[in-house]
């Protein structure tokens, strides 16, 4: 399955305020990618903790043309994604630990855990089962820093406002609680173009 992680983030890699606003850092142009990009992909998938904050749709929107959804997918170990979740509906899966109950009209699935959370490769292998080849992981920063301490991302595609946020602002990429420099996830850079305002860097996991 091929992973890619998807940022939109401030110039020094913040995603949200201190207080969790995200919406938006970057510009227009940037998010019409970010909805090419969803398009392109079988799964998208975020944190419970976006989707408390943002309460997202998580839909591919493109004008003028009519996308295949992806299927949108939510890690969320105690299941505190509220019924009333714009996601909570039909074409959601919600991957928990806790026993399943019903959350609108989303699958809601048990899978193994790593320290009381859903697992990486049960994650992987439960969107395997459901027929995804292509998975974006659109954040928060928790979310992207459990698929990189796991070692899976292929791909970055990154977005960078011409804004900064500071060292109180949330991190694109949470803890990977590295020992040495030389245990640091590494890209090699395959593209970088303006996109309005905002810069598009595409990289791959070397
Ligand atoms: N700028 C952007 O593009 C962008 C994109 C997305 C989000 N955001 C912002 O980012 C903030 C949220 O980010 P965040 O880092 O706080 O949270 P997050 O990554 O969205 O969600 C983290 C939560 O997901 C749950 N989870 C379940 N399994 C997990 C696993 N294996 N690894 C990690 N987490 C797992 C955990 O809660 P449980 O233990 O309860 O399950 C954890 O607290 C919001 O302010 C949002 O607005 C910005």
């Amino acid at each position: 399955m091929r992973i890619t992680l998807k940022l939109a983030t401030s110039l020094d890699g913040r995603i949200a305020t201190a207080s969790g606003e995200s919406q938006w850092i970057t510009g227009e142009a940037a998010r019409l990618e970010g909805h090419r990009l969803r398009a392109a992909h079988d799964a998208i998938l975020v944190g419970v903790e976006t989707v408390l904050q943002d309460d997202p749709e998580l839909t591919a929107r493109l004008p003028g043309r009519s996308v295949d959804q992806p299927l949108r997918v939510v890690l969320d170990s105690r299941l505190r994604t509220p019924q009333t979740a714009k996601l909570a509906g039909e074409n959601t899966l919600i991957l928990t630990v806790a026993d399943p109950r019903s959350v609108g009209a989303a699958e809601v699935k048990r899978v193994e855990a790593d320290e009381g959370r859903p697992a990486i490769p049960a994650v992987l292998k439960a969107l395997k089962a459901a027929g995804a080849k292509s998975v974006l992981i659109e954040g928060g920063g928790q979310v992207a820093a459990s698929f990189l301490r796991a070692g899976v991302v292929d791909a970055l595609e990154w977005f960078r406002a011409p804004i900064l946020l500071g060292g109180d602002g949330r991190p694109c990429v949470a803890s990977l609680a590295l020992a040495k420099l030389s245990d640091a996830p590494k890209f090699r850079r395959l593209g970088v173009e303006p996109v309005g305002d905002d810069l598009w860097e595409r990289y791959g996991r070397l």
